[in-house]
């Protein structure tokens, strides 16, 4: 009996339909090539969930998820869910989903595919080799602190956030960044603003406790703002990068753009139990629907799943070395596209065709061009 594969689908809004169709095109391929029968269970999520049951994350989606070892997630959001109250806006799926399966370690990966070096706004020199590991705290810290609220002051309205990390909350995502680095070249940048808030002087106590486990990997302790000026001066120094959510948040935007586009960025959120996998890009109302989305982003994250959830790691190689073949030949999609003469400007399902070209080498060539 041919073993099967189970995965669970949340395409969400804007451009996370068509990028998330040319991932499960592409996980069907090699799911078939190593023997594999793929299932796939698909859910609305984000506006699009709001729009048909008035919530972003109804309680059957949430427990679909629970079933399988892996989600896909598209994206979530628009323009048209802007003025809904907070528990009611996409987002609040995204951030719901984190929570309740608790995928407390997000893995958004930096790396630079060669023939891309010229599509960075940073200088060739700065970007070549830069190979970085972004590890961000994803169930805790600003985005999750309590108290949380907007309330009327005789001075006006005062709007409340709270910044708090616990040493367990702490300590797991330390270690998971140790661990990380064993297998990389061994060194922890471990980034807070401990010159400041109490939250991140916890935060260095307890990784530099958790260090002592590590004895083989080289901790240093970097200032979230320090961090964002080297990301650009010299990102080749960073190996992995341990932060919490609200920095991570902003870090890896700002690490998306040494390695050309946001559209490249993969991302996996792993917790002891579940694991989801999406695309760092968000759903880009302005170009939804039209087919121009970059999908690579969402291929490379099928990658990560591959590796990660379904024990297929010789998939996510061929996922990963496919990417890069179809670079070196010269498809792009608007985000990555230079306008070099070597260049061929590409759609979303054609580029999704140009990988699948790569792993099933018996499709005709031409067949999409
Ligand atoms: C991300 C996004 C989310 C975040 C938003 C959409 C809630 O920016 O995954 O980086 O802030 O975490
Ligand atoms: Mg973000």
């Amino acid at each position: 009996m041919t073993a099967t594969k189970e995965i669970v689908v949340l395409p969400g809004d804007g451009i996370g339909p068509e990028v998330t169709k040319e991932g499960i095109k592409i996980l069907e391929a090699v799911c078939k090539r190593h023997g594999y029968k793929l299932k796939t269970r698909s859910f609305d999520v984000g506006g699009a969930s709001i729009d048909r049951y008035g919530r972003p994350l109804t309680d059957e989606t949430l427990e679909a998820c629970k079933e399988v070892p892996a989600v896909l997630l598209g994206a979530v959001g628009g323009p048209q869910w802007d003025n809904e109250p907070k528990d009611k806006r996409p987002e609040a799926a995204l951030l719901g989903l984190r929570k309740e399966l608790d995928l407390f370690a997000n893995l958004r990966p930096i790396k630079v595919y060669k023939p891309l070096i010229d599509a960075s706004t940073l200088k060739k020199e700065i970007v070549e080799g830069v190979d970085i590991m972004i590890l961000r705290e994803l169930t805790g810290g600003i985005y999750f602190g309590r108290p949380r609220l907007i309330e009327k002051t005789e001075n006006g309205e005062r709007g409340v956030d709270t910044m708090e990390y616990t040493t367990d909350k702490i300590s797991r995502i330390a270690h998971k960044a140790f661990e990380m680095a064993t297998n990389r070249a061994k060194k922890v940048a471990s980034v807070d603003k401990a010159n400041v808030l109490d939250s991140s002087r916890l935060w260095r106590k307890v990784v530099i406790e958790a260090a002592k486990q590590w004895p083989e990997i080289e901790l240093e302790h970097v200032l979230v703002d320090n961090c964002a000026m080297q990301l650009v001066r010299y990102p080749k120094q960073f190996d992995v990068i341990l932060t919490g959510n609200m920095f991570g948040d902003i870090l890896s935007d700002e690490a998306a753009m040494i390695t050309g586009s946001i559209g490249m960025l993969p991302s996996a959120s792993i917790g002891e139990k579940f694991a989801m996998y999406e695309p760092v890009h968000g759903s880009a109302p302005d170009i939804a629907g039209e087919n121009k989305a970059n999908p690579l982003a969402t291929i490379a994250s099928i990658a990560m799943l591959c590796r990660h959830s379904l024990d297929m790691e010789e998939a996510a190689q061929e996922i990963e070395d496919a990417i890069l073949a179809t670079l070196e030949d010269g498809f792009r999609t608007g985000d990555i596209y230079t306008k070099s003469p070597k260049e061929y400007l590409v759609n979303t399902s054609e580029m999704g065709s140009a990988i699948m070209k790569h792993l099933n080498p018996d499709l005709q060539p031409g067949t999409f061009l």
